[in-house]
């Protein structure tokens, strides 16, 4: 499974990086909203740090509107992937894109139907919202393994991204139904990296180590 990084922070996506474990960024109108500067710069910014599809979305809510933002965005730099949401226009627009080879990451999917209409839109990416499955309580992870095995049966190329993770069961299970990525919140991503047993033992290491260093 390959991680993506769920930011539009500069500092958590630089720190991210240097672990060498994401290979793309995803962003949204909320994360760019949170930092509260020019979403152009952000993405041009992203784009010189991670070398790896970066998922920048369109505000319009037709997809004439949808199409043109999404040039504009794919001038960028060739690893921009345009984020659509899942809707009517949205597949329109997803359809359209396609056919230009512009990449694209159909946004808000909340049930498999809406993944194999993303998909047969030429869809690149899906992002299946996990955690918001959860908050209104179906099991988020239900959505992710029917995609996956239906994907699967189809022979679809749609890469499957496990989106709106919350916490690290939520990374695990994603990756045990076989998504093949996850996009992760850097809280999340460094609550992977610990575990109170490996601090516990790097502690004890350099106690004994102490003990013998002299000798
Ligand atoms: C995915 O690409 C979205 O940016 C993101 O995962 C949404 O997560 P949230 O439900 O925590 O806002």
């Amino acid at each position: 499974m390959r991680f993506f990084l769920d930011s539009a922070n500069i500092d958590e996506i630089r720190e991210a990086n240097a672990l060498g474990v994401i290979s793309g960024v995803t962003t949204n109108p909320s994360l760019i909203a949170k930092e509260g500067r020019n979403f152009r710069q952000v993405v041009e910014e992203i784009v010189a740090i991670v070398d790896g599809p970066i998922s920048a979305e369109v505000i319009s809510t037709d997809a004439e509107g949808m199409v043109a933002e999404a040039r504009e965005l794919a001038q960028i730099h060739k690893n921009i992937v345009i984020k659509i949401p899942m809707c009517a226009e949205g597949l329109k627009a997803t359809s359209r894109l396609s056919q230009e080879k512009i990449r694209t990451n159909v946004t808000l999917i909340f049930s498999a139907n809406q993944g194999l209409l993303a998909a047969n839109a030429g869809a690149t990416f899906v992002s299946p919202f996990v955690g918001r499955l959860d908050d209104v309580g179906h099991d988020g992870l239900d959505v992710i393994r029917e995609m996956v095995e239906i994907f699967d049966i189809h022979g679809l190329a749609t890469e499957i991204i496990a989106a709106s993770v919350r916490h690290p069961l939520h990374v695990t299970a994603a990756a045990r139904a076989g998504a093949p990525i996850a996009t992760i919140p850097y809280k999340v991503l460094m609550q992977m990296v610990k575990h109170p047993l490996t601090d516990k033992g790097i502690e004890q290491f350099l106690k004994d180590w102490e003990t013998v260093k002299n000798k």
